[in-house]
C-alpha cells in the first residue's frame, strides 16, 4: 500500500484519504493501486456499507503526478493504476461520498462524477485543464459531465479548463452541498453514516437503477484512454508537461 493513500474505517465506513500535502496530492501510481485496491477490498467485506474519499485541508487532489506523465511522455511504460483505478470507479457496488477542499483538479475533480454525493467547501473550485496539457477528459468525463451539466457547461469545464467554482457547482448539479471548511469532515462522515444506515439491500438496488448499465461508461473510460496514451506522446502535451515540471516559482 502507499503511504499517501491513508485506509481508515469507521463503523460501516471505509474512508480512503489522499494524503500527500507537499505535492498538493498529486496521485501516483501506487496511489491509484492503493485506491483501486480498497475499493474492491470495501466491496467484498459485508460489514463495509460505503466508501469516502476525502483529501486534506485545501487539497482534494491536483490531479495526476505530471512527473510520472512525462515520464510516459518521454517513452516509459505507463502501466494499469490508473485505469485499474477509473474502471474500479465506475463499477464499484457500494455507494461512495466525496468530502473536497480546495484544489480539485484533473481526476481530483472527475473522480466526483462517480460519487453518490459531493460534499465541498467555498474556497473548492474544480478544474479540469486536459485540452490545456495537450490531453483529453478521462473518468468518463466526456459522458458524464454533459450528461450531467449540459453541453455548455461541461464544454467549458472539459474543453475550456474553466474552473467551476463550488457555489456553481452546486448549481449546476455536480455537488450535494457547501459546507464551511471545519464542518466538511463531520459533514462527510455524517452524510456517509446516514447511508450506511440505509437498509442496504434496497440502497443498492436503488443505486443501481439510478446509475443505470454500467457498459457505456466503461467502453467511454477505454475510448478516452485509447486517446490519452496516444496523446500523452504528443508535442503539445511534453510541452505542456515541461513547462509545469521547470516553471520557476515566485520566491
Ligand atoms: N503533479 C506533480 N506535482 C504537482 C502537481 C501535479 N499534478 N500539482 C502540484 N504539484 C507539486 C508542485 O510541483 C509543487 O512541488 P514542489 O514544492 O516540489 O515544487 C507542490 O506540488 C505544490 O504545488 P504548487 O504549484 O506550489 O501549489 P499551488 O497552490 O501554487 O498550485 C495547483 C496548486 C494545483 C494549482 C498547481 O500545482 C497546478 O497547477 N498543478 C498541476 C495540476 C494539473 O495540471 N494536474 C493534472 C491534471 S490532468
Amino acid at each position: 500500500m502507499s503511504d499517501h493513500i491513508l485506509i481508515e474505517r469507521r463503523g460501516a465506513v471505509q474512508i480512503i484519504r489522499m494524503n500527500r500535502p507537499d505535492k498538493k496530492n498529486a496521485i501516483t501510481r501506487a496511489m491509484y493501486a492503493a485506491m483501486a485496491a480498497a475499493l474492491a477490498a470495501g466491496d467484498a467485506d459485508p460489514a463495509v456499507r460505503v466508501h469516502v474519499f476525502l483529501g486534506v485541508p485545501g487539497a482534494f487532489s491536483a490531479g495526476n503526478d505530471l512527473a510520472d506523465f512525462m515520464a510516459v511522455a518521454m517513452g516509459g511504460e505507463g502501466g494499469t493504476e490508473v485505469w485499474d483505478f477509473l474502471l474500479a470507479l465506475a463499477q464499484v457496488q457500494k455507494p461512495m461520498v466525496s468530502g473536497v477542499d480546495g484544489i480539485a483538479v484533473g481526476i481530483g475533480a472527475t473522480l466526483n462524477l462517480h460519487c453518490d454525493i459531493t460534499i465541498a467547501t467555498a474556497r473548492t473550485a474544480f478544474h479540469t485543464p486536459f485540452v490545456d496539457l495537450g490531453l483529453v477528459p478521462e473518468a468518463a468525463s466526456s459522458l458524464l459531465a454533459p450528461e450531467l451539466l449540459g453541453h455548455q457547461r461541461a464544454f467549458a469545464l472539459l474543453g475550456l479548463g474553466e474552473p467551476l467554482p463550488a457555489e456553481r457547482a452546486l448549481a449546476a448539479g455536480l455537488i450535494h452541498a457547501v459546507v464551511p471548511e471545519d464542518r466538511l469532515e463531520a459533514e462527510t462522515l455524517g452524510m456517509a453514516e446516514k447511508i450506511a444506515a440505509k437498509p442496504p439491500e434496497a440502497l443498492k438496488i436503488a443505486r443501481d437503477l439510478m446509475r443505470g448499465p454500467r457498459d457505456a461508461v466503461v467502453a467511454r473510460i477505454r475510448e478516452e484512454g485509447e486517446h490519452f496514451r496516444a496523446r500523452l506522446k504528443s508535442d503539445e502535451a511534453r510541452n505542456a508537461f515541461a513547462a509545469f515540471l521547470s516553471r520557476k516559482k515566485p520566491a
